[in-house]
């Protein structure tokens, strides 16, 4: 009897206690802060209003006519000049790695359309729901295109095709171009200029202050 007695007692006050949990009214407060200075940053948020600037943006633009590390200068094409398009060159020349990223891109980025094995077939091709036909590029109307109409191509996007220069920077539209180059010098194109000669030279190491021991 008293045990039945202590279940009970002891339900009822899991009941109370699991009641008082839930005010029925929504809780707009978090309670308790551990640690406010974490929880609220002091820095301004990326995409929150900031007084300190004229525009009230917190995420800033590069200084205007600066140009990030490891980025190409800008390429100065001018849309619908077609005539500067054919023309339109780089010198920038890749290694092995380099040419796989450019395959790796294009795979993520054209292959939907243009097919990954360049030859226009993509799924969305097949799959009848695109109404223009993608450039095949093991075709004799692409085989020997400038690749500087390439980059226009990818830069401004051509009738159907949307351009893709926000999502590749100059230096990856040229592996992407290189990439389409290599493939089609396989297929009857022009021969290959994107290829190193020599091996990337290293990147400038930063003049690091050596570290010494302190002497006593
Ligand atoms: C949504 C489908 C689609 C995607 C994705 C796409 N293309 Fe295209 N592309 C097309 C179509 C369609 C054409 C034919 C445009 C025309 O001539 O009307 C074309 C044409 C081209 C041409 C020829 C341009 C010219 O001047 O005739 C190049 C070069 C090209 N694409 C490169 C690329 C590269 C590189 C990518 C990836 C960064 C890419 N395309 C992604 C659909 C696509």
């Amino acid at each position: 009897m008293n045990k039945i007695k202590s279940i009970a007692v002891a339900s009822l006050a899991l009941t109370v206690g699991l009641m008082s949990c839930d005010s029925g009214e929504l809780r707009r407060t978090p309670g308790h802060i551990y640690a406010p200075d974490m929880t609220y940053s002091r820095a301004y948020d990326a995409y929150t209003s900031n007084p300190n600037f004229e525009d009230g943006l917190t995420s800033r633009k590069p200084v205007a006519g600066t140009i990030a590390r490891n980025n190409e200068l800008p390429d100065h094409l001018v849309e619908g000049d077609t005539n500067a398009y054919k023309t339109f060159t780089t010198s920038l020349r890749f290694n092995e790695a380099e040419l796989d990223e450019g395959r790796r891109l294009f795979n993520i980025y054209c292959g939907i359309c243009h097919g990954n094995n360049l030859d226009g077939q993509g799924p969305l091709q097949t799959s009848g729901k695109f109404a223009s036909m993608p450039a095949n590029f093991k075709d004799a109307k692409y085989l020997h295109m400038s690749v500087g109409q390439m980059y226009a191509g990818i830069k401004y996007g051509k009738n159907m095709m949307g351009s893709y220069a926000s999502q590749l920077d100059i230096k990856q539209r040229w592996m992407v171009i290189a990439y389409i180059k290599k493939v089609q010098s396989e297929n009857g194109g022009d021969p290959y200029i994107f290829g190193a000669t020599t091996a990337a030279a290293p990147a400038v190491a930063e003049a690091a202050p050596a570290k010494e021991e302190p002497k006593h």
